[in-house]
């Protein structure tokens, strides 16, 4: 009884953790905290907490991911992320905004080697998005890919991607199929790192960044503003072909975060994300919008 309560309490802290970004402190509390003749402690049972978003036991793994999306953009009020007619950017590559995509969305805390399981982030993205991809970036590497598509039933995958008729269906079949494991143990050897889900991201286009605003777990954005660039004329509004835009932001739910905060949400050195920055002719900054819960 008492090893289940340990067990349990272990993983209440886990699921807890998911909630809060950055707090890899207490994931790191979760991990190395093994039961002991004086477990549990003081602490109520995660199941009393008066946590409005805790869950019953029993839905241990089905406690909600947060999720944030990540775009660049043009400045508000154009915010404009692509041209429809090539399914393409409205710029050419931008390398430190590609670089900085691949960082934020691949990051995840370490496990130990003797872990049985390892984190891995998710990319949840619109059919077009997924269409836009070179063969060659398919799947994004690192990253478990999920499109979404009303054809999803009947799509069959060819780079290892999930198919899901819409995001809440995706952030499900994640959590079904890479939970974190609720007994840690030790792995032998010879067996393989489970993948268990850590962060879920939006990435585009604007008919999937539209349905991840109208779903309140969508608790983060961190947009690329991209400021100027040369390649461009500076009113983007008018550049001919970019007709796809980011959804407006509701300003009474959303609230822009400070450099502390990015450098918290992204793990980021704040040298490396904080003020305007210029690169191969394009002025951008890197920003986090965070929604009240
Ligand atoms: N700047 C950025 O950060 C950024 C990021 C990503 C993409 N983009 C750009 O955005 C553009 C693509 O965006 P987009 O809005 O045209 O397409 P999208 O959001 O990538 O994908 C649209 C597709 O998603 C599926 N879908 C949409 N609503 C759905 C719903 N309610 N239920 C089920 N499936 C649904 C449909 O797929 P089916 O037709 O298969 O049913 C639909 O055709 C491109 O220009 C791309 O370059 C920019």
């Amino acid at each position: 009884m008492l090893e289940r309560q340990a067990r349990d309490f272990k993983v209440g802290w886990i699921d807890h953790s998911f909630w809060e970004a950055g707090s890899g402190a207490n994931l790191a509390l979760a991990r190395t905290f093994s039961p002991s003749p004086t477990f549990p402690p003081p602490q109520p049972h995660p199941s009393t907490i008066k946590n409005p978003l805790a869950k019953p036991h029993h839905q241990k793994y089905l406690m909600p991911h947060t999720i944030a999306i990540i775009v660049a953009s043009t400045p508000r009020p154009t915010l404009a992320i692509g041209k429809s007619l090539t399914n393409d950017m409205p710029w050419p590559r931008i390398q430190p905004e590609i670089a900085y995509f691949y960082r934020v969305t691949r990051r995840v805390p370490p496990t130990p080697p003797t872990s049985p399981f390892k984190y891995i982030n998710a990319v949840i993205m619109g059919r077009k998005t997924w269409d836009s991809l070179p063969p060659k970036y398919k799947p994004l590497s690192g990253r478990i890919n999920v499109v979404v598509s009303r054809a999803a039933s009947s799509t069959t995958s060819t780079f290892g991607e999930l198919w899901v008729g819409d995001i809440e269906e995706g952030v499900r079949v994640l959590k079904q199929k890479f939970p974190v494991p609720s007994d840690e143990g030790s792995r032998e050897t010879d067996e393989e790192q489970e993948l268990a889900l850590r962060r879920i991201f939006i990435i585009g286009g604007s008919q999937i960044y539209k349905l991840a605003m109208e779903i309140p777990k969508t608790s983060e954005a961190y947009p690329t503003c991209i400021l100027q660039t040369t390649m461009l004329k500076p009113d983007y509004a008018s550049e001919e072909g970019v007709d796809v835009f980011f959804p407006p932001i509701d300003e009474n739910q959303w609230t822009k975060g400070d450099l502390d905060r990015l450098v918290e949400v992204t793990g980021e050195k704040p040298e490396r994300v904080g003020g305007v920055k210029e690169e191969e002719g394009v002025t951008f900054e890197f920003r986090v919008w965070e929604r009240a819960l």
